[in-house]
């Protein structure tokens, strides 16, 4: 057993391997000098080089001691050297050796570690020389070679950038010796501060000498994940997608709350502190295509960004947040604000999120964290939907559940494993490294016996600092956080974030009396808590109107049909008028005929559509536009682009079916001889019946707007045609539009009006005469349809 497991150990370092093999004590006996390696942890007696960083540099030391490497340890920090050498020290007598020394060769490999150490204090310029002139002659006097630096920045991220121009100004090796500079999150705080932290490094220091650490690529099970995919490719191909997974779940729960830390935790909450860098990386080494060579690192980047390229863009909706009961409390005391600061800093989160790529369209990831939670426990599980329908014995293993789980650690099993349902298949292990747990015991991981599991762990549990901090010795890449890697998952991350800002939180008691308060469902893309709230913490101004009530009234506005609610309300009633609209079309003459705007008013709108309207007949529905920018239509300002983007992407309109404006012809926008206008107005008049479509969707602008007819425009110019070129006073100016009079022909025209900004609007259109030049919206007078506006609460009441 112990020769297997020093096997295993020697695995990771093959330069040395075959030196050491060939002793059967090793005993310091190489002469054959690989040169020297100088170690700074620049915060050297900060908490987490106490934890975990000195720990890991000693393994790294017992690990190479025999190697032909020699090394030297600088632990630096602001204090004077005599106050921080004692701590320094303690921290140094407290590492524990790898499990295959023994006591003796343990106590002599630490001494030597401790001869190796020593203080500095790190301030000014001038002790970055200081360090620079000492790294430099240190090896000389040995009489080696200097083989490289190694620099970890275990500080503050502010002080990142510092440090950096300071390494680089005073420390940075002669050509032929590397340079390594590590970095701990957080980096950044969103994507803009991110690439300015980024930007600043790169000034100091080169991106391949830079190593950002997120210690969960350096879990055992995390790190076997893109080669387990790939030992058992042979199983998962025919599964790994979205026809055979059910959903995806990445899962990090905590028993601790934020005490202590809350200076720092305040400002970043849960998602910016473990589920945008240590689940992300999951995420995305589950769905990721797998590399041909897995350490080569540039391909690991390559397909981690495809994935990333891919995520669905995040909605408020597409999360639950949730705050312990108890945070505001500690924010209160450690902040020293009053009583009556309320934090609105989730502790709690829970994410679905999709991935537009064919394999796995639809399917879900639920990515969740918090703290105060039941159990510490990290995993990330693929159930597999079970298309065996069992008559009979429903205890046959046909019947269970079919999941793989990656198991990180602690929780019930107390190691970290993969488990594979027996249900699905024998995982293969080449991998001497790992080995089959066959002892059983009555241990349920998941809601399974864990009998029904093929269960693989690692023959030698290794911290993940240590396995780090070995990678980076080693020079190898492919765990770690590179510069596009971090700004394009910040670039998915933020504009939730920015659009959580201000959501309110739901308050939860922690540990196990949380029960199932925490419990989240799928409706749709939405995410929602499954069980009624207790108590719901809210900002300021969110306070009141929000909740009170929801009912629609009906009245007269301008002498045309009004309704008006709460938006929320409002929107659902419109949708579902717009759907009975569509019914009704298709019963009488087989097609829909609808005509939408762009704009953000009616994103709800679609929303609702998309994801509520089942039975919507969309099949025989034909979708054209009110008006449309003379932009691509792939810009983000294009009207299509929007209803492209959050209606037409979630349900089945047959292509053939869908109308946006040529704006573009001949590569060019909006030329009047390429008449583009003409060209729509020709679609209309053949496909409509009667060039009279079903439903025309409006909005207003504040100038009293309506679809692309603005003020002065000279509306009366393009009496006759149904489609013209207009001028908006806005950029971009050139717009294309449905005209009055092919509005006008509709059987239905809403006009949907929502906020508090419209409500001075509202106000005066009420009181205005009809006068199309000034407020073209009073021009919407349908021949023989109805009109009907729908006007919010807020923009209604103000
Ligand atoms: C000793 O190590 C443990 C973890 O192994 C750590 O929690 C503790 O802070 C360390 N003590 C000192 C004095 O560094
Ligand atoms: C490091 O400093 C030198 C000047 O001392 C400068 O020319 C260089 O651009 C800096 N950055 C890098 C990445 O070398
Ligand atoms: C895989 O990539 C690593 C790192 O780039 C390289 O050293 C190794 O030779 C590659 N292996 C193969 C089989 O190409
Ligand atoms: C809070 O107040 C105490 C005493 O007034 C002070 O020592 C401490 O630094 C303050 N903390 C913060 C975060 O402002
Ligand atoms: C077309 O419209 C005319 C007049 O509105 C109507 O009488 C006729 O039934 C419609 N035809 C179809 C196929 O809907």
């Amino acid at each position: 057993m112990w020769k297997v497991v020093w096997a295993a150990l020697l695995l990771q370092v093959p330069v040395c391997a075959q030196t050491v093999q060939s002793e059967d004590n090793h005993e310091v006996k190489d002469t054959r000098k690989l040169g020297h390696v100088s170690v700074i942890i620049v915060g050297g007696t900060g908490d987490l080089a106490k934890k975990y960083l000195w720990q890991g540099f000693f393994h790294l030391y017992a690990n190479q001691v025999s190697s032909g490497y020699s090394f030297s340890f600088y632990g630096g920090g602001l204090s004077p050297k005599d106050k921080a050498t004692p701590v320094l020290f303690e921290a140094l007598k407290n590492v524990t050796c790898p499990l295959d020394l023994s006591v003796e060769r343990c106590a002599l490999v630490k001494e030597q570690f401790l001869k190796l150490a020593e203080y500095r204090q790190l301030v000014t310029l001038e002790d970055y020389q200081a360090l620079g002139k000492q790294l430099t002659e240190h090896p000389k006097q040995e009489g080696v070679t200097e083989a490289g630096r190694l620099f970890y920045l275990s500080v503050p991220a502010f002080a990142y950038a510092d440090v950096a121009e300071k390494i680089n100004a005073s420390c940075r090796p002669s050509d032929g010796t590397w340079l390594r500079v590590v970095l701990e999150k957080p980096f950044g705080h969103d994507f803009s501060s991110a690439q300015l932290l980024s930007a600043q490094l790169a000034t100091s220091l080169k991106d391949e000498e830079m190593f950002r650490i997120d210690h969960y690529l350096g879990k055992q099970v995390v790190s076997k994940i893109l080669p387990f995919r790939k030992e058992n490719s042979k199983h998962l191909d025919p599964v790994w997608n979205k026809h055979h997974i059910e959903r995806v779940e990445i899962v990090l729960k905590e028993t601790l709350n934020a005490k202590g830390r809350i200076p720092f935790y305040d400002q970043y909450g849960v998602i910016r502190d473990v589920i945008q860098n240590h689940l992300t990386e999951v995420l995305t080494l589950l769905t990721m295509e797998l590399p041909t060579n897995l350490s080569d690192s540039k391909e690991v980047l390559k397909n981690k960004l495809k994935i990333f390229s891919a995520l669905e863009h995040l909605e408020r909706h597409c999360a639950v947040v949730g705050q312990y009961e108890s945070y505001n409390k500690e924010v209160q005391e450690e902040l020293n604000k009053t009583k009556e600061h309320y934090s609105l800093t989730p502790t709690f989160a829970g994410v679905m999120v999709y991935i537009d790529i064919a394999q796995y369209e639809g399917m879900p990831i639920i990515l969740t964290s918090g703290k105060m939670l039941d159990e510490r426990l990290g995993y990330a599980r693929i159930l597999f939907k079970n298309d065996i329908f069992c008559v009979q014995s429903h205890n046959n293993v046909h019947c269970k559940p079919k999941q793989i789980i990656f198991y990180f650690g602690h929780g019930a099993l107390q190691y970290p494993a993969i488990l594979v349902s027996k249900n699905l298949f024998k995982p293969d292990l080449k991998d001497t490294e790992w080995k089959e747990v066959t002892e059983q015991n009555d241990l349920h991981v998941l809601g399974m016996p864990i009998s029904d599991y093929y269960v693989l762990t690692p023959t030698v549990q290794r911290e993940a600092y240590s396995e780090l901090i070995s990678q980076i010795f080693h020079g190898r890449k492919d765990s770690f956080i590179s510069t596009e890697n971090l700004l394009a998952s910040w670039d998915f991350w933020t504009p939730l974030l920015h659009s959580l800002a201000n959501a309110p939180s739901r308050l939860y008691p922690g540990g196990v009396d949380n029960g199932n308060m925490l419990d989240f469902k799928l409706l749709g893309r939405e995410a929602t808590f499954a069980n009624d709230a207790l108590v719901f913490i809210t900002h300021d101004d969110m306070g009141g109107s929000g909740v009170e009530s929801f009912q629609v009234m009906q009245g007269k506005y301008r002498s045309a049909e009004m309704v008006s609610a709460w938006s929320e309300e409002l929107i659902v009633r419109l949708a579902a008028e717009i759907q009975a609209a569509a019914e009704s079309a298709v019963r009488e003459g087989g097609r829909f005929h609808l005509a939408l705007s762009g704009g953000s008013t009616p994103l709800a709108l679609f929303q609702r559509l998309a994801h509520y309207h089942y039975t919507f007949p969309w099949r025989d529905t034909h979708l054209w536009m009110v008006d449309e920018r003379c932009v691509p239509l792939t810009e983000m300002d294009s009207n299509f682009r929007t209803v492209h983007d959050h209606l037409l992407q979630h349900v089945k309109v047959p292509y053939f079916n869908i109308h946006p404006m040529p704006v573009q012809i001949n590569q060019r926008l909006c030329v009047e001889e390429d008449n583009g206008a003409l060209l729509y107005e020709r679609d209309i008049s053949q496909l409509v019946n009667t060039s009279s479509f079903h439903f025309v969707l409006l909005g207003v602008g504040y100038d009293g707007h309506t679809a692309s007819l603005f003020p002065s425009s000279k509306l009366d110019a393009h009496r006759e045609s149904l489609v013209a070129l207009t001028e908006s006073p806005a950029k971009p100016h050139q717009r294309m539009s449905l005209t009055l009079k092919a509005i006008n022909q509709a059987q239905k025209v809403g006009v949907l009006v929502m906020g508090k900004s419209k409500h001075e609007l509202i106000t005066q259109l009420s009181r205005v005469k009809d006068n199309i030049n000034k407020w073209p919206i009073t021009g919407i007078r349908p021949t023989s349809g109805r009109l009907v506006w729908y006007i919010d609460y807020d923009a209604l009441l103000g």
